[in-house]
């Protein structure tokens, strides 16, 4: 049984900064409250042209440029993300035309702030049965398109951001071993976006009640977060064989500083071995876990052969961890052109699309 080992990784992130301090011009919050209950500092805010695909392809590029592997290698997509662009089609697929992953299967999961882990876990089981040996996971939000920017406790918590792993398959022992998966649908309503979907489509009576924006119970989320995130994390080193002393690292969900606090409390780690960067880049959702990652990874603290837990809980409401060895690029004599590539991805897109209208006139269908 082939090993599914994380061989690329990239990030995107707009590059508009709001900070604390802008915050309190909006609505009725100051610097030393966010940082005290939170941790973070400022997040970043997608601009218009900026969407959950755009940062989406972008950070996947950049895991594909640190793998050496051509879009046509890829498999399967799986893009994670709670704030998609359309209810369909899956971002997944909007990501695979802007690749021009031309041989993969897309889809969209949604496990909320679990779901990099839970994508992370099928793109390893997908590989370790033999029916892929390249998936590109994907974690991409804009998070500020759902936020009520006039409700002071949800709007200081989340930012917009991507972040991108390639797995691959190889015989070389290591990479993504064992993992958990939990759900408990019976707290769904604590986090929540209450319209849009079949139960509630959109309405005069939903935009005026504001059921398009993200409705949170801060308190009962805190709670649930910090029961689940030490176990879920015991558990998956746990089902890797790992005994808890084993564990290099944790990259836990970036949500509020005080969880992770506590996780490692009741972890009985020191602080620093739990990757922490939500300071600058506030509740990313799904894409905090690579987005952490990436910089870790970039600034050399993690390190070929490092143990690592990713543990994450959110919406659903849903938790999960997962065990992984870090790799890096496998060795390989080719080297990709993605620039070229991606010109070709886009010129080929385009294609297709005049092709369709050709073919609508010639059909007489509507184009
Ligand atoms: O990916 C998962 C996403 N969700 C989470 O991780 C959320 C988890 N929950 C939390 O992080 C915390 O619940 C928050 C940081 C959101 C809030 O902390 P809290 O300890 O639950 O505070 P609270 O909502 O009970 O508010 C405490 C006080 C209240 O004032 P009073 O009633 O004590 O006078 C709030 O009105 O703080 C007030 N408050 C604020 N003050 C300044 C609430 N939000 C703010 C704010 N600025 N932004």
């Amino acid at each position: 049984m082939p090993y599914a080992h994380i061989t690329g990784w990239g990030m995107s992130v707009p590059a508009h900064v709001l900070t604390n301090d802008d915050l309190s011009k909006m609505v009725d919050t100051n610097d030393a409250w966010i940082r005290e209950m939170t941790g973070i500092r400022e997040r970043r805010i997608a601009a218009e042209n900026e969407t959950t695909s755009t940062l989406g392809a972008d950070a996947a590029l950049k895991a594909l440029t640190v793998a050496n592997v051509s879009p046509d290698d890829v498999d399967l997509i799986i893009c994670s993300t709670s704030t998609p662009e359309y209810l369909f089609p899956a971002t997944a697929c909007l990501i695979q035309d802007q690749l021009g992953a031309s041989k993969a299967g897309a889809f969209d999961l949604l496990a909320a702030c679990s779901g990099f882990i839970y994508g992370l876990n099928m793109a390893a089981q997908a590989i370790k049965s033999g029916s892929a040996k390249t998936v590109l996971v994907i974690g991409t939000e804009t998070l500020s398109r759902f936020v009520d920017w006039k409700d002071r406790s949800t709007c200081i918590l989340f930012g917009d951001g991507a972040g991108a792993f390639v797995v691959q398959a190889s015989e070389q022992p290591g990479g993504i071993f064992g993992g958990v998966m939990h759900s408990d649908g019976s707290g769904g309503d604590s986090l929540l976006l209450p319209a849009g979907g079949s139960k509630h489509p959109a309405s005069d009576l939903t935009v005026h009640t504001g059921m398009h924006f993200i409705r949170m119970n801060g308190k009962e989320v805190f709670r649930f977060a910090t029961r689940v995130m030490a176990k879920a994390t015991l558990d998956a080193a746990e089902a890797s064989g790992w005994k808890p002393e084993e564990i290099d690292l944790v990259v836990p969900h970036q949500a509020n500083l005080r969880i992770i606090d506590a996780a490692a409390r009741g972890l009985k780690m020191p602080l620093d071995k739990m990757i922490i960067n939500l300071d600058r880049y506030g509740n990313t959702s799904t894409a905090s876990i690579p987005l952490a990652t990436v910089e870790a990874v970039e600034g050399g603290r993690i390190k070929p052969g490092d143990k690592l837990v990713f543990v994450g809980f959110g919406a659903g409401l849903t938790w999960g961890a997962l065990a992984v060895q870090w790799t890096g690029p496998l060795p390989t004599d080719r080297k990709v052109n993605l620039k070229q590539n991606y010109l070709w991805a886009r010129s080929r897109s385009i294609y297709r699309r005049i092709g369709r209208i050709i073919e609508g006139i010639l059909w007489g269908r509507n184009a």
